[in-house]
């Protein structure tokens, strides 16, 4: 941390619920997920979201599991639009119809990021484990551009759909979204549980890489398309959440604060509740924000390196998850010396015959219970 101290968050996920319809073995949630009875009341949520727009935080994006399985979800959009904050609704799209669109609209939601597993109806069900899924996606797709809200499609990507990338530019275009997240999967949680039949191999990944390249400049104007790099392939690693509690964090559906998704994987963290305790003291002095804040926790190989305010070291979770070390830089950079097992991995997971997955679902995952 600077010796001014933390500058001020920008932005919030809240994952309201950790329940969701489909069971996708790439979610990047954590194995023990919450039960509906640990989730904050509305109330608590409500509060949280008003000393979020006191502390100066601009976008809230109400995340999961599927939060549209709250039912007070237009309830806290509006908490959300009363006060000026910008509010994106990150879905899987099952449910979402036109009722539940326009009273979203009305309460005054800002955007709409629908996922789709697949590009093809046949895709989206094996994936999300859930027929007729697809259609409701269309669907939902269809009530969002109707109501007027800006829409996104988010297109997860991994061995089992990463030759649709075309097909998910054409679904994008036909749904008259106006952006498309081509979002290579990051391996926390379920996806780290599930990497051996997720992991795509390298000639692949080059050939989506010269797809998305030629389809930016070709619709320029037209269609924005983000792209989320592979880690495990890159040469640098990501900015993980804009640097460590630097301009945003999370909020789990129990309240617990952590600067990232992954944190909790990482041993001896402390972790505060949005619940208990105000948001001001939670993003100033909270012990997990504080660990990885700034520069003072990088080794020498970060901390002599031109590219520390770029990337920030990477991910401390994916430091963790591959090499014990939360403080080890990011071995997804080409500078770290576990750079290249970490390819290797990659590679060795892409050529693997294992093709089993476990399924997302409340209370872990289930031995023996292996899908095709
Ligand atoms: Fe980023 Fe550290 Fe790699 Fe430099 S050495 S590029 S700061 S991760
Ligand atoms: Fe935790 Fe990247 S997910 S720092």
């Amino acid at each position: 941390m600077s010796e001014a101290g933390p500058g001020l968050p920008i932005g919030i996920l809240a994952e309201l619920t950790h329940r969701c319809t489909l069971q996708c073995a790439y979610c990047s949630n954590p194995l023990e997920l919450l039960k509906a009875d640990k989730e904050l009341g509305t109330a608590e949520w409500r509060s949280i979201f008003e000393q979020a727009a006191d502390l100066g935080i601009l976008q809230v994006h109400l995340s999961g599991g599927e939060p549209i399985l709250r039912p007070d979800l237009a309830e806290l959009v509006g908490v959300l639009a009363s006060r000026g904050l910008y509010s994106n609704l990150i879905t899987a799209g099952v449910g979402l119809d036109e009722t539940l669109t326009a009273r979203l609209a009305a309460a005054g939601l800002d955007h709409v990021q629908i996922s789709f597993q697949g590009a093809r109806p046949e895709t989206t069900e094996a994936i999300g484990r859930l027929r007729g899924s697809h259609e409701k996606k269309l669907a939902a797709a269809r009530a969002v551009r109707a109501a007027g809200l800006p829409l996104t499609v988010n297109a997860p990507i991994h061995r089992r759909n990463i030759e649709e990338v075309e097909l998910f530019i054409d679904l994008a275009l036909e749904l008259g979204a106006e952006r498309l997240e081509i979002a290579n999967v990051q391996y926390y949680g379920w996806a780290l549980l599930n990497r051996p039949a997720l992991m795509p191999p390298r000639e692949a990944v080059e050939r989506q890489i010269g797809i998305v390249e030629a389809a930016r400049a070709a619709l320029r104007g037209v269609l924005a398309i983000d792209f989320v790099a592979p880690d495990y392939y890159a040469s640098f690693p990501k900015a993980c959440m804009g640097g460590w509690a630097r301009d945003a964090f999370m909020i789990t559906p129990d309240g617990t604060a952590m600067p990232c998704h992954a944190a909790a994987s990482i041993p001896g963290l402390r972790f505060d509740n949005a619940a208990r305790l105000p948001l001001t003291e939670i993003w100033n002095r909270s012990p997990a924000f504080e660990a990885y804040r700034g520069t003072g926790w990088m080794n020498e190989r970060c901390r002599g390196c031109e590219r520390r305010d770029i990337d920030f070291g990477g991910c401390r979770c994916q430091a963790m998850a591959l090499t014990g070390d939360p403080t080890e830089t990011d071995p997804a950079c080409s500078l770290s010396p576990l750079h290249a097992h970490v390819l290797a991995l990659a590679e060795s997971d892409a050529a693997s015959a294992e093709a089993t997955i476990h399924p997302r679902r409340i209370g872990g995952a289930r031995a023996g219970e292996l899908t095709r």
